[in-house]
């Protein structure tokens, strides 16, 4: 069965700039060095069987520490080589505030000037830049005013995305960006950091939660009204992981449509990120990815209808697997794809699909032992090595079709 994609239609993989590039100072690469050691006993009593003998890294602490990850800071050309070869029309990746901003109200020339490098080898290999503004890490200095739980914060992401966006936004120029993703996942980020208490800065406190979670609304519209004053033609959202409720409950209303509702007036397009799927009783599918998350494919199209009632553009800015042996990534593509498609036929506007990961990376406080990546990658050696499961996502992009 052929089934085909609509013209124009987006095709490519994410990344962001803690997982990949390496070099990093930010609140994270704190974290990280004081919670390796604790990371690893965490790991030995969670694990078992088959995952400790497959994935022994998850023993050492390095695993933990994102230190030069995939140097993609200084390998995007040959990385983008990659993303060419296979066929990738756009590309998302993130802009990395610490290196914009390290000191409070410093800008970097230098940094702002590698970005703008970098959506310029995008461009010159025919690939259309997604750009996230914030994805996870902030600078030393904005976690120390408490981050997300400033008052102010707003302003301090306000100043920071004017003074980036402002310096790609030059219309008709070979370094302006169209698309724009203002903050990633902002539901996972306070989930993991104020609720499980697992993640930088690790309070575990309710209220904070809800706290972070406005100030994250907040710091999107106002990001949004920059944006579009510096180019009223940009498009502009979030990235929002939605999880495929089989139930309703309060829970699907909060994680799912709370945020989006905020920001209704706010967003040119939905950035639509699935991984999850959650019945009351257990799991529908047999098959698991290396972090043992279940693949439910279908789940895909299910969040995709619910969506439309915003009636906005959706890019599915993430969708992917951990699978180190590359033995399920092809299949789990295909069928997610295939759902994606059924949407469309359904009057859903999807264009585009970004795979997580286009290269193995930094997978947070779970380092790098998952295998997210189109591309493996040997961080000893920083050797990239495309998979096979990537060649036939890349027959997919070429033809803006699913053949199967
Ligand atoms: C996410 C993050 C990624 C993760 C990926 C796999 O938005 O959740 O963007 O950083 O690596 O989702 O967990």
């Amino acid at each position: 069965m052929k089934l085909e994609f609509p013209k124009g239609f987006l095709w490519g993989s994410a990344t962001s700039s803690h997982q990949v590039e390496g070099g990093n100072f930010n609140d994270w690469t704190e974290w990280e060095k004081k919670n390796a050691d604790k990371l690893v006993r965490k790991a030995k009593t969670f694990w078992h069987g088959r995952q400790k003998k497959k994935f022994p890294e998850m023993f050492e602490s390095k695993n933990y520490i994102s230190d030069k990850a995939c140097d993609h800071y200084n390998r995007y050309e040959q990385d983008f080589d990659i993303v060419k070869e296979l066929g990738h029309n756009a590309h998302r990746f993130s802009i990395e505030w610490s290196r914009i901003e390290p000191e409070e109200g410093k800008f970097d020339e230098k940094e702002i000037r590698h970005y703008k490098d970098v959506v310029e080898a995008l461009r010159a290999r025919g690939i259309e830049p997604l750009v996230t503004l914030y994805h996870w890490t902030m600078p030393v200095w904005f976690a120390k005013k408490g981050g997300w739980l400033n008052k102010d914060a707003y302003k301090y992401f306000e100043r920071y995305v004017n003074k980036v966006v402002s310096q790609l936004s030059k219309l008709n120029s070979n370094s302006c960006v169209n698309f724009w993703v203002t903050i990633n996942e902002p539901q996972i980020y306070s989930f993991n950091s104020f609720l499980k208490g697992v993640r930088p800065p690790q309070m575990k406190n309710p209220f904070r939660y809800y706290k972070v979670l406005k100030n994250l609304v907040l710091a999107h519209k106002k990001a949004y009204r920059v944006i579009k004053k510096i180019n009223p033609g940009a498009q502009v959202g979030i990235g929002k992981n939605n999880i495929y409720f089989e139930y309703t409950s309060f829970v699907d209303y909060f994680w799912n449509r709370w945020f989006l509702n905020k920001i209704k007036k706010h967003q040119n397009f939905i950035g639509l990120q699935y991984y999850f799927h959650s019945c009351l009783f257990g799991n529908k599918s047999e098959s698991v990815t290396d972090m043992g998350w279940e693949i439910y494919p279908k789940g895909i199209y299910h969040v995709l209808k619910e969506l439309k009632r915003y009636k906005k553009p959706i890019y599915i800015t993430e969708n992917g697997l951990a699978d180190a042996d590359d033995s399920r990534r092809e299949k789990f593509i295909k069928e997610h794809l295939q759902w994606v498609h059924k949407s469309i036929e359904g009057g859903v506007d999807v264009r585009g699909y970004f795979y997580w990961s286009l290269l193995d990376n930094f997978e947070w406080d779970k380092g790098y032992w998952p295998r997210f990546g189109l591309v493996e990658v040997n961080f000893e050696t920083q050797e990239r090595k495309i998979r096979p499961s990537a060649y036939k996502y890349a027959e997919i992009c070429k033809n803006n079709t699913l053949d199967f």
